[in-house]
């Protein structure tokens, strides 16, 4: 039985083109790119190169983008970074309920050490209005921080109406863009974003290496301190086999993103009206519009998410109750609470996030299994029998 991974979200496999990019930089090309040496030269070189590309796939320069650890790392150092580096202007900073832990943790922690956060709420098809983040912002706001597209429910953001209100008013912008980096077109002056952050594990490259992109004149600390790397700005050794993978990666994506969001598109809207078709009382979660092109999430009622994926696990299907940092976690995703899913439906949501090796035949076969497995779940379910 061939197995379907349908987790994208989550992480995706490294392209093979990416593979062969970084090998060299294991053992041959070993250097260190501060050292002044010929090794330490064309590490340098393949960092340069890299940085390059990453810049010119965002429309930034390359001075302006700043590799870290991780997209958790590249958020962290966003929300750290620029309210350390502006307390003289104030200690307020905006951010969403549906924000990934990525950004909720560490602006709870600000909160701890006495910043004041205020979380704005998304409506029902989780998107968040500029006037609700305009409405939010005092003369104290620093920074506002909102997703570019939401990992559970797939919803995109008017992040360009938002960060152009916000600048309006004097503050600086930030995007996790985690997960439409790669996926759909991100280009920061059209999004009119201060500060972005991006992960290469989300598109096709190696996990442990992401990116914050901090426009030129934005007032930032460094977040890790210790040596003078990325000019003053990140201390520690580069990861040169892992940035030379988010260069390549990005490379590849700018060259297949259109025709790719476009198969997916196709592919996420055979799913979704297949679901809806072949099963009663689901219900999509996320815009059905506004929302990438490779997400699919919905509820079941009367059924656990977590039985639904043991069973297609068991089935060699690969999906997800939402993120891979929550999954495994009895608590309702907060994303779904803050849409106002009823407790009932959080529980009995599953998502399905589709691929560059996606192929119509793994959609087919979910939507023949699929039912199936509702069908034995719900016969099990005492509530389910009771309603008409
Ligand atoms: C929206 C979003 N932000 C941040 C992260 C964290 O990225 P990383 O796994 O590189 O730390 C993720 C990963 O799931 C994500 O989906």
């Amino acid at each position: 039985m061939e197995k379907i991974y349908f987790d994208y979200a989550a992480t995706t496999p490294a392209d093979p083109q990416v593979l062969e990019a970084m090998k060299p930089f294991f053992h041959e090309n070993f250097g260190n790119p501060s050292s002044i040496h010929s090794f330490g030269r064309e590490a340098r070189g393949a960092m340069d190169d890299a940085r390059q590309k990453v810049s010119s796939f965002l429309g930034a320069r390359p001075e302006e983008i700043i590799f870290t650890s991780s997209g958790t790392e590249a958020d962290n150092f966003a929300l750290f970074g620029v309210l350390w580096a502006n307390a003289a202007k104030g200690n307020h900073v905006v951010t969403t309920a549906i924000e990934h832990h990525a950004v909720l943790e560490p602006a709870r922690f600000l909160e701890k050490l006495g910043y004041k956060v205020t979380s704005v709420r998304p409506d029902k098809d989780g998107i968040v209005h500029p006037e609700d983040i305009a409405a939010a912002m005092t003369d104290q706001t620093v920074l506002v921080s909102v997703m570019h597209a939401n990992n559970e429910i797939g919803t995109i953001q008017p992040i360009k109406e938002i960060a152009s209100l916000v600048k309006e008013k004097g503050a600086y912008m930030h995007t996790d863009a985690v997960q439409t980096v790669g996926h759909i077109p991100v280009n920061v002056d059209d999004l009119h974003v201060d500060l972005l952050s991006l992960s290469a594990h989300k598109f096709y490259g190696p996990k442990g290496v992401g990116c914050l992109y901090v426009r030129k004149g934005t007032r930032i600390a460094p977040f890790l301190r210790g040596g003078g790397q990325e000019r003053h700005r990140r201390a520690s050794t580069e990861n040169i086999p892992g940035i030379v993978g988010c260069g390549k990666a990005l490379e590849i994506c700018s060259r297949s993103m259109a025709s790719e969001a476009a198969e997916q598109t196709r592919l996420r809207d055979k799913l979704m009206a297949g679901v809806q078709k072949k099963i009663d009382r689901v219900y999509l979660n996320g815009h059905a519009v506004q929302r990438l092109p490779n997400n699919v999430n919905f509820s079941v009622e009367y059924i656990e998410g977590e039985s639904m994926l043991l069973n297609l696990d068991m089935l060699g299907v690969a999906a997800s109750t939402g993120s891979a940092c929550t999954s495994g976690d009895l608590e309702p995703s907060h994303v779904l609470l803050s849409i106002g899913r009823p407790h009932e439906l959080c529980h009995g949501s599953i998502r399905l996030t589709l691929g560059r090796y996606t192929r119509e035949e793994e959609i087919d076969r979910f939507l023949d299994v699929f039912p199936k497995i509702v069908a034995k779940l719900r016969a099990m379910s005492p509530l389910y029998d009771k309603k008409p």
